[in-house]
């Protein structure tokens, strides 16, 4: 049923944060402090509001008169920009560093607020003098660059709603999210760095905004300077822009109900149409620092590095939001991992002191594939806490993180949450006790429970989906666009409970192992594909009658994409097709949807309405008994 199992769980092995961790955390007392939180949630989400500005104070916490449409904050006025900028410029911290980047080539930047502050600035001049207005999209398609902070961040800050797509992403797939949000304004750049080689962002623009027809304008920020084609009138150069008289350094910023939208970032879902999340300035800003703060235990001394893109939500909610709310210095690196040696990240922690890392399972299987040897050249001892996300981490992976990145000394934050909750939902905080493989409890004020498919509660051990019981400020309000698919996907099974469409299992000591997917999503290199997508961008090509695609387990990924494949009537199968298909679909989803591997096959099991039926697929190919076939037809 599950895309992963948990492999050897051990729910009795512990480890215990030592002595400086308990002294040195902000919460100490974290059964105290989950109490509180737990017996009066709206007080509690009252209280931690209180330490953020606001224009207006919010008349009510929660208005959940129509479910599942809740409000958080009703009545309040702010900005999260007001929050991550322009109060930290009128304090001390406008002289601290709100940002240090590095660049795959070995170039470095850092900004201060004020500096962040004035660049968000004069973008968020030059987005208004075209026309942008509150609640208008902008799509921002860029590499890991400050310039995508600073795009986003101006959007937010002049009130419009950004739609980060994801750098890996091609252009079918960069047309649809466009389209669907109708944005008029698109911001990218004329090439990422990956590897050593360019990554064509702006020719893969070109070639979304020719299919889909609502762009106006492109704003293009020069990075590798490598040739490019610019239309006249519609695209150009960000720097040009911001030179501009127009793009003055003092931007006024846009005052906004709590609940006004702050971006949309589309997700995969079980159909083949990307579901576009919307989150909210009002709630999202509390629980995304809230969490942040108490979680990974932010202090101003700190160097913080979440080594997510910030084109997903980590990113969002991690790189560019919570950590500015918070006045810290946050790293952000462009490149790739390994680039040049396997040693990169290692390097940059020791250079630049990173005290707290925070990144993917996935990754930390890759590095580690090359041994312990490249971390242990390094002066790791400036970390204090790490964290993991993504995936579940398999203990192996866990204890090497724990004991050569950490030596032994800091905890592991493993956070479970997904694009839908906006922040950490299922975590420790430092000062829990720790089992490898399991994201322990819920973040204080989150009620969540592993339920049979009726809604009662399963009992220690026993395997079910795992919901979450009242709603939280950081919560998506909708799927843009679409309120019904909204109430469908997420609030139908059990009305008054959000299904998270994760499997899971609680232990004796109340802790929460996540199991995997049970939806047609498979989470690969800890990125999220819905099956209908790799399907969709298959059958597009015209060799193509037939396409099923299933997740099969994988050392470092996670999972790997497995394609089952009927060609049209004529066609012959080879080894060249196979390549074909991969590149078309390279090019139409992208590099992440490619499956490693494509079987032609002469028919698909089906179930009598037609429905593919994965899990017996799944089952084959693993070698294992197929299960209930009874509704099976072919
Ligand atoms: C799905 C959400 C949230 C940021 C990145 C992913 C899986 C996420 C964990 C974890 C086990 C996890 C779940 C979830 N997941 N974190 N710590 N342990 N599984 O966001 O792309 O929306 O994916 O990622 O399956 O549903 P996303």
């Amino acid at each position: 049923m599950s895309d992963l199992s948990v492999p050897q769980i051990n729910t009795q092995e512990w480890y215990h944060p030592s002595e400086n961790v308990r002294r040195d955390a902000y919460i100490t007392d974290y059964e105290a402090f989950y109490e509180r939180a737990m017996k009066d949630p709206l007080a509690f989400w009252a209280e931690q509001a209180e330490t953020l500005d606001w224009y207006q104070k919010w008349d009510k916490v929660l208005d959940d008169s129509n479910p599942p449409f809740y409000k958080w904050y009703v009545g309040g006025k702010t900005n999260i920009a007001l929050n991550a900028l322009d109060r930290h410029v009128n304090t001390w911290r406008r002289n601290k560093l709100a940002m240090i980047w590095e660049g795959e080539a070995g170039e470095r930047r850092t900004l201060s607020y004020y500096r962040l502050w004035q660049e968000v600035n004069k973008f968020g001049n030059v987005l208004r003098s075209m026309g942008v207005r509150k609640g208008d999209r902008v799509t921002i398609y860029m590499g890991r660059v400050p310039e995508l902070v600073i795009a986003m961040l101006a959007c937010a800050k002049v009130g419009a709603v950004h739609s980060v797509v994801y750098g890996g992403f091609s252009e079918q797939a960069l047309a649809d999210r466009i389209e669907d949000a109708h944005s008029r304004v698109l911001v990218t750049q004329d090439g990422a760095w990956l590897r050593g080689q360019i990554v064509e962002l702006k020719q893969i623009a070109d070639e979304a905004v020719r299919r889909s027809a609502c762009v106006e304008h492109v704003v293009v920020y020069k990075r590798t300077g490598h040739d490019v084609f610019m239309e006249p009138d519609r695209d150009y150069w960000w720097h040009d822009l911001i030179a501009l008289p127009i793009a003055s350094t003092k931007c006024e910023t846009e005052v906004m109900d709590a609940e006004d939208p702050l971006f949309i970032l589309y997700t995969s879902g079980t159909t083949g149409k990307p579901k576009g999340i919307l989150h909210t300035h009002g709630g999202y800003q509390v629980y995304t620092s809230t969490t942040l703060r108490y979680v990974f235990d932010l202090k101003d001394e700190d160097r913080w590095w979440c080594a997510a893109d910030p084109g997903w939500i980590t990113g969002h909610s991690y790189i560019v939001y919570a950590p500015h709310i918070l006045g810290a210095t946050s790293f952000m690196y462009e490149g790739a991992p390994t680039h040049p040696y396997p040693n990169r990240w290692w390097k940059m922690v020791e250079y630049y002191g990173i005290t707290v890392m925070y990144t993917a399972p996935t990754a930390i299987r890759g590095l580690m594939r090359f041994g312990s040897a490249w971390p242990n050249r390094h002066d790791l001892s400036s970390l204090r806490l790490l964290g993991s996300v993504g995936e579940p981490i398999n203990p192996e992976a866990w204890k090497w993180y724990y004991e050569t990145v950490g030596g032994k000394r800091c905890p592991i934050m493993d956070t479970w949450w997904q694009t839908e909750t906006g922040g950490f939902m299922i975590t420790p905080m430092p000062t829990v006790p720790l089992k490898p493989g399991s994201a322990t409890r819920p973040f204080p004020g989150i009620e969540v429970d592993v339920v049979d498919e009726h809604g009662n509660s399963c009992k220690a051990g026993q395997d079910g989906l795992l919901v979450v019981k009242r709603p939280w400020p950081g919560m998506l309000r909708t799927v843009f666009g679409d309120p019904d698919r909204f109430k469908k996907q997420y609030w139908s099974q059990f009305p008054g409970w959000y299904l998270t469409g994760d499997s899971a299992r609680k232990d004796e000591d109340g802790y929460i192992w996540v199991i995997g997917r049970i939806d047609d999503v498979i989470k690969v290199s800890g990125y999220r594909l819905g099956t209908a997508e790799v399907e969709s961008g298959l059958v597009s090509h015209a060799a193509v009658a037939e396409a099923a695609a299933i997740g099969l387990p994988d050392e470092v990924k996670g999972n790997v994409i497995h394609a089952f494949c009927i060609l049209r009537q004529g066609v012959e199968a080879s080894p060249k097709l196979e390549e074909e298909l991969k590149n078309h679909i390279r090019h139409e989803v992208g590099p992440i949807a490619v499956p490693a591997k494509i079987e032609f096959v002469k028919s698909l099991p089906k179930t009598r309405s037609g429905k593919i039926m994965r899990r017996v697929l799944k089952a084959r190919a693993l070698g294992q008994p197929e299960g209930d076939i009874s509704t099976l037809e072919e």
